[in-house]
């Protein structure tokens, strides 16, 4: 069995003092919660938060890193810098920092080594944009992306990964995929990783879904065979809402 992830991606929203507001709303309506709980703030929340969430069910993440552990990369955080505080988890590649960023597959599988490498959990992001969609090449990016990430893993404990099915076109837009769509290109993202890292870590990973997830919604996605969470953007800025999607089974 597949622990459910519910994780927020809080993207650049919050400052500190919001933030710790809605981590302390959210300890009470989230206790008990059978999902595993992760909200990912900006660099300047995150030490904050993780003495807020202490004691309670939420993990904290960051939204990116460097993969190298230190010197002269102006701007940068590495691992190293987030492990120190308590951060347990990073998203990476998000389609955000591919897109206005420039982030490629090579950057991005460097990260995900280096995250695995200091005992963080990557919620590495994959998914097309409407135009690769509408021109039949949904499967071959996300495939691509996949292998692209995830190279160079052989000797490394894979238990710590998760991944994110983003269809660029869903993220913001109010168009969520449908279940059934969703859940096809997540078991076809798991049939990469039997390719990847053999039948036993496939059916391991946990997989989850992002664009537009709200409460409404959750459900019947997570009906589906293959999803095993959300990384959910602007449906987590707001605590009773975030908490309807991490009750979504009860
Ligand atoms: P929305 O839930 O706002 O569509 O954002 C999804 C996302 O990008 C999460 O990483």
């Amino acid at each position: 069995m597949r622990r459910p992830v519910i994780a927020g991606n809080w993207k650049m929203n919050k400052t500190v003092s919001e933030a710790v507001k809605l981590v302390e709303e959210l300890k009470p309506l989230i206790e008990g919660a059978s999902a595993e709980v992760v909200v990912c703030p900006t660099f300047v929340c995150l030490n904050d938060l993780v003495k807020t969430s202490k004691n309670s069910n939420i993990g904290v993440g960051a939204q990116n890193m460097y993969y190298k552990d230190s010197g002269a990369y102006t701007g940068e955080i590495s691992p190293v810098f987030l492990k120190d505080i308590g951060v347990e988890y990073v998203i990476l590649g998000h389609s955000e920092r591919r897109q206005y960023f420039k982030e490629d597959d090579s950057e991005i599988n460097k990260k995900v080594v280096a995250a695995l490498d200091h005992k963080l959990k990557p919620i590495l992001c994959v998914g097309e944009t409407l135009k690769q969609r509408e021109a039949g090449e949904a499967f071959d990016v996300v495939s691509a992306q996949v292998k692209g990430c995830l190279k160079d893993l052989e000797s490394r404990n894979l238990d710590d990964l998760i991944i994110a099915y983003e269809p660029v076109w869903a993220i913001g837009t109010g168009k969520t995929a449908t279940s059934r769509d969703a859940n096809e290109v997540i078991g076809f993202i798991r049939k990469q990783l039997v390719e990847l890292c053999g039948n036993d870590m496939a059916e391991k990973t946990r997989i989850l879904y992002g664009g537009s997830v709200k409460s409404s919604n959750i459900k019947e996605l997570m009906n589906m065979s293959e999803i095993d969470g959300a990384l959910v953007g602007g449906a987590s800025l707001d605590a009773k809402e975030f908490s309807g999607i991490v009750k979504f089974n009860l």
